[in-house]
């Protein structure tokens, strides 16, 4: 047993540190309260080759691994879970599922500009009817001659209107649900693909999340990815890693309010000494930090057994639940260690507190994190 990270490991988490706090930190408040997404920050991750950590240098990415990858979302989440949830679903969402079921040609042609950074993935599962019982879609791909023709639209879309490249599930055989869907790789140049309304949310505000639309949407046939009516599986398998991904992002967010909590109880002075001195508020931070190392350690585990070639479904889904519940708990302890200072957007806890909650509903909610593992116990 090895709870050391690779040298490897360590100089990635130093390199994103770093970019985290002197890139992407300074601007979080502004682009949170502007609803505002930064593409220069995607680009200077592109640079950094954070867009394509965990896939082969022959698709455009830098071969590292999936631990590698949860720690690039971790770091960038402590100071901007947006910014962290940009790349996890990119990565996880995106270019997985290219990587995994697609052809050679669909890996040079989609894999390698998404893992270089020069495009931005997204995934198109939830529908306006069907976001738990995801075999529920609607949107339908009619085969005609060479070409697919979608029509139906998916909500809550992470980085829609901002990527090139959504991976996108519809009913081929509208009969069957889950044995009747297909995925399909679509650019957001095709005729008949649009972006509709973009959601004004409480938390990761400088995260796009749009409806995307498909009229009569003709996508080229060698764009099915996998094989037709294997595409429930494909979106079922790629939650499984994505879910780590967002575990990954509720472990920064807690980290990063631990910190601001612990660095605030150890200046303001209460009751003629530091808050962090008296035991209410002693305690409160131990037991956030002990929730934050273990919630780290599911995660990393998870990443690990993916990396490892081993199952991780049900580690994943675990490593969601619980430090999405985490984040959650760390967070609001947070604002109330800051007392009223808390509550004001003059410290980041408020924000990260609203950033916290989604971590706890997508990629499946709470609920299907306890289906998925009770199913494999
Ligand atoms: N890997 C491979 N195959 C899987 C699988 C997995 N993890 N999970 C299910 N399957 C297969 C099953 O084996 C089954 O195939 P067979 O019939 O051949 O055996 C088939 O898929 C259907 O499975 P189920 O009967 O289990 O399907 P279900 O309808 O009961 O649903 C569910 C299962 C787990 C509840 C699923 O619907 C689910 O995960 N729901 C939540 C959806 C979700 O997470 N949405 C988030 C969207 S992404 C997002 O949040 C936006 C963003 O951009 C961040």
């Amino acid at each position: 047993m090895q709870f050391r990270l690779s040298e490897e490991h360590e100089m990635i988490r130093k390199m994103v540190r770093d970019f985290a706090r002197n890139e992407v930190a300074p601007s979080a408040a502004e682009r949170d309260e502007e609803e505002k997404f930064d593409r220069e920050i995607f680009n200077q991750m592109a640079e950094l080759g954070l867009t394509g950590i965990p896939f082969p240098e022959e698709y455009g990415g830098i071969g590292s691994d999936y631990l590698a990858y949860v720690i690039a979302v971790e770091e960038l989440s402590r100071v901007c879970a947006s910014t962290g949830v940009t790349l996890s679903a990119h990565t996880s969402l995106a270019s997985w599922p290219i990587y995994k079921f697609g052809t050679e040609e669909q890996k040079q042609k989609f894999l390698r500009p998404l893992a270089q950074g020069k495009k931005i993935g997204a995934y198109g599962l939830t529908e306006p009817g069907s976001g738990s019982d995801a075999g529920g879609m609607k949107t339908t791909a009619r085969k005609e001659g060479n070409e697919y023709v979608l029509n139906g639209s998916k909500i809550f879309i992470t980085n829609g209107g901002e990527a090139e490249i959504y991976v996108v599930f519809a009913l081929t055989d509208p009969a069957n649900r889950q044995k009747g869907t297909s995925a399909f790789i679509v650019e957001s140049t095709t005729p008949g693909f649009s972006v509709g309304k973009k959601e004004s949310k409480l938390g990761i505000r400088s995260s796009p999340t749009t409806e995307i639309i498909f009229e009569e949407c003709r996508i080229p046939a060698e764009n099915l990815l996998g094989e037709e009516g294997q595409g429930f599986k494909v979106a079922m398998q790629t939650l499984d890693g994505g879910r780590n991904g967002i575990a990954a992002q509720a472990v920064g967010i807690a980290q990063g309010a631990l910190d601001e909590a612990v660095n605030y109880a150890k200046e303001r002075v209460q009751f003629g000494k530091p808050i962090i001195a008296q035991q209410g508020i002693g305690f409160k931070l131990a037991e956030m930090a002990t929730s934050v190392e273990a919630a780290r350690l599911l995660t990393y585990q998870a990443a690990w057994l993916e990396s490892a070639g081993l199952p991780y479904g049900k580690e994943s889904a675990m490593s969601k639940l619980f430090a999405g519940d985490a984040a959650m708990k760390v967070t609001t302890e947070a604002v109330q260690v800051f007392g009223g200072y808390g509550y004001t957007k003059e410290y980041p806890v408020e924000r990260m507190m609203r950033d916290a909650k989604i971590t706890q509903i997508y990629e499946g909610t709470q609920e299907i994190q306890k289906l998925v593992i009770s199913r494999m116990l």
